[in-house]
């Protein structure tokens, strides 16, 4: 079942075609991949689906409904979160705090906010972090709170913009386990990623742009071996194990 449905959908910037007619589904439970080179608009759809941006042509349906136009906060009560390429916590906060700024959005009370807020810390593996300023965090961490700060607004979809960027191996490894985790929780996942393997090993589908195209679409086996991708993105050397 689509849980959210993107159809002719197209955003201009100037005399830029950033989202050029993109038409695609994300089904519910899924994790659905979109990759492709630097500036082909993975943000930018993830703007327009978010209502950071309004579309100049195309509709979004989520669970039924027309959101496009919608503002982000309207959206985000909805149920559809999203996180952002660059940090957004509050510095001077702490990492508690940031959550529950989160949890406020549906709910006034700070008591039940504050222990949902401990549990939400508790999955992402940052309760130990808690009282830790968001400014004193390492890169992992920051990336745990930025998906923390999302699924404090108890997201159904949840769209995950880079967030491995900068991280290490083992970073890497865990954020791969925690967005396994959030989706075997119940809420479904469309995820931009560079890094290749973690892409390729949690997504159940990957769709490919470039320069605001949809060029492929399908399993990770076979994006990967679709030479328009390769062209486009991959490169000759990309092999996937
Ligand atoms: N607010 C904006 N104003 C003008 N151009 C933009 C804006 N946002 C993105 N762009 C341009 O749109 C294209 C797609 O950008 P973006 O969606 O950020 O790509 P990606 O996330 O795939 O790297 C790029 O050429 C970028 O420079
Ligand atoms: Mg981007």
């Amino acid at each position: 079942m689509a849980l959210l449905e993107v159809q002719k959908l197209s955003k201009h910037f100037g005399g830029l075609t950033a989202v050029a007619n993109n038409n695609f589904v994300v089904n519910q439970g899924e994790i659905l991949g979109l990759i492709g080179p630097n500036g082909a608009g993975k943000t930018t759809i993830f703007n327009l689906i978010s209502g950071f941006l309004r579309p100049d042509q195309g509709t979004i349906v989520y669970k039924g409904k027309e959101i496009q136009g919608l503002t982000p906060h309207e959206i985000s009560r909805r149920g559809l979160m999203r996180t952002f390429q660059t940090a957004q916590a509050f510095p001077y906060m702490t990492t508690l705090q940031n959550v529950m700024v989160g949890g406020f959005m549906h709910d006034r009370n700070r008591k039940r906010v504050e222990k949902s807020a401990l549990e939400t810390l508790e999955f992402t593996g940052l309760v130990e972090q808690k009282e830790k300023k968001a400014e004193n965090l390492t890169i992992g961490d920051s990336r745990r709170l930025e998906i923390a700060k999302a699924l404090a607004g108890r997201p159904s979809l949840l769209l995950l913009d880079e967030v491995m960027a900068g991280l290490n191996e083992t970073e890497i490894a865990e954020a791969v386990e925690l967005i396994k985790k959030i989706r075997d929780r119940g809420t479904t996942i469309f995820i931009v990623e560079h890094v290749m393997q973690a892409i390729m090993s949690l997504s159940d589908r990957i769709i490919v742009i470039n320069y605001g195209r949809q060029i492929a679409e399908g399993s990770p086996e076979k994006v990967a071996k679709d030479n328009r991708v390769i062209e486009a993105y991959l490169g000759e050397e990309y092999v996937i194990e």
